[in-house]
């Protein structure tokens, strides 16, 4: 009994243990079933989506690809596209021909050049040594006839100008002077009181603008003289804080009475400016003047019959005035004599040439960067070729050239 009931616990605990062990054995298969299923489930459930995807792309596949065509239709043809002609190939492209073309010569139409001389740097630090110039733009029939004077003018100070020359574009002659040779630009015909006149302007001061070099502009006509030597011209202009386009209201015919009313509202007879065609700019100007795509075709709409508007003696007169007022000195650098009446001014013969004359055109009084100075004009016209031996025998004594 007592062994049997001293086996009984043991028996018990050997009972009870194996039981145990059945149960942890069959809970632990429950478990390994458990986690095989959730396996199963997870990888069916992977490859479903795999397959979902893979049927999902294969279907896009599928989607995007045409079924194979019966026969193959021929390539499609690229049309040859229209190659702007290259005239100078340079195997290394860098900033020098950007800056300072080399020729003037180019195959640009307006439309092309006015757009290409419109671009100006957002980075206003220049990445190079860049010594400001003065674009001289001389507006000629045929050659310039002054050249051996403008010679004198410009010798040894090669780098601080350059120049452009505007002539009839049927002047084939070719110029003597080195100064001029090659300096030609693509010209149209211009007429006396033609919106013509101001498209030359304008295409003069566009072919400068190439040059990034280039920091002011003065238009010069062929019987032009310059008063002053090179140097004081030069920091005339560069120290100007101002522009120098004459624009005055002149009540009369020749003034108001040009105007014309179908140019409002673009331009009001309050706006409408009269003046000397002889200007003188600074770069932000002469680009703002390129870029001019509202009051332009005004003129050359409404400005553009015969001698009865003269857009040279308004466009930028009227522009300046409804735009660039602030900086301009509303005055020109070049004189010319309009007291002798009539459409044209005076014109100087060979006589009437004298150091007298000359010093008192060099001797007047006006305002400079807001402050008076004796250096009122830097040029003056209409000087006739027959004068050119008695300028170039009083240059030296009184233009100090
Ligand atoms: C220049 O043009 C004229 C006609 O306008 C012609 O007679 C002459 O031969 C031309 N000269 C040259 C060098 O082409
Ligand atoms: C240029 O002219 C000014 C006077 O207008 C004179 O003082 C100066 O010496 C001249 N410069 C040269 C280089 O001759
Ligand atoms: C212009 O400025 C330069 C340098 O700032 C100076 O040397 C020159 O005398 C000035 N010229 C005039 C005409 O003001
Ligand atoms: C320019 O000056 C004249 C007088 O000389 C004046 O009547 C006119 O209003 C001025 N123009 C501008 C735009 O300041
Ligand atoms: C300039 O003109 C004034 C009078 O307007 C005269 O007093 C002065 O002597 C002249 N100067 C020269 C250099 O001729």
């Amino acid at each position: 009994m007592k062994s049997s009931s001293n086996q009984y616990p043991s028996n018990y605990a050997s009972k009870h243990l194996s039981s145990h062990f059945q149960l942890l054995r069959y809970l632990g298969f429950l478990l390994l079933l458990a986690f095989g299923v959730t396996i199963g489930m997870i990888i069916s459930f992977y490859y479903k989506s795999c397959t979902i995807s893979l049927q999902f792309s294969q279907f896009s596949l599928s989607a995007s690809q045409k079924p194979p065509p019966v026969s193959p239709p021929p390539p499609p043809i690229l049309q040859p596209i229209k190659r702007l002609k290259v005239s100078h190939v340079s195997h290394i492209a860098g900033l020098k021909e950007f800056l300072q073309p080399s020729h003037v010569i180019h195959d640009m139409s307006d439309e092309e050049l006015l757009w290409r001389a419109s671009m100006t740097p957002k980075i206003h630090d220049y990445p190079f040594r860049r010594v400001p110039k003065v674009a001289f733009l001389f507006l000629v029939r045929s050659n310039v006839p002054l050249a051996p004077l403008w010679e004198v003018f410009f010798r040894g100070h090669e780098g601080y100008f350059s120049i452009y020359v505007h002539s009839h574009p049927s002047y084939n002659g070719s110029d003597k002077s080195p100064l001029f040779r090659g300096r030609r630009i693509p010209s149209k015909i211009v007429e006396w009181g033609r919106v013509n006149m101001m498209e030359a302007e304008r295409r003069l001061l566009a072919n400068a603008l190439l040059d990034f070099s280039n920091q002011r502009f003065v238009l010069i006509s062929e019987s032009c003289i310059p008063l002053f030597n090179f140097s004081t011209i030069y920091f005339y202009l560069m120290n100007s804080t101002q522009n120098y386009v004459m624009a005055v209201d002149e009540p009369s015919a020749a003034g108001r009475g040009r105007y014309k009313i179908q140019m409002s509202p673009e331009i009001t007879l309050r706006q409408w400016g009269k003046g000397s065609q002889w200007f003188e700019m600074d770069r932000e100007l002469a680009l703002e003047v390129v870029s001019d795509r509202k009051y332009f075709p005004v003129f050359q709409k409404y400005c553009n019959s015969g001698s009865s508007c003269c857009a040279d003696e308004h466009y930028l007169q009227t522009f300046v005035s409804i735009k660039f007022w602030k900086r301009n000195a509303n005055r020109s650098l070049t004189w010319v004599d309009w007291s002798k009446g009539g459409p044209h001014p005076a014109k100087f013969v060979r006589p009437e040439v004298t150091v007298e004359f000359l010093e008192s055109l060099r001797n007047q009084t006006c305002k400079y960067n807001g402050n008076s100075k004796n250096v009122c004009y830097l040029f003056a016209r209409k000087f006739l070729h027959t004068s050119l031996t008695r300028l170039m025998r009083f240059a030296p004594q009184v233009m100090h050239l």
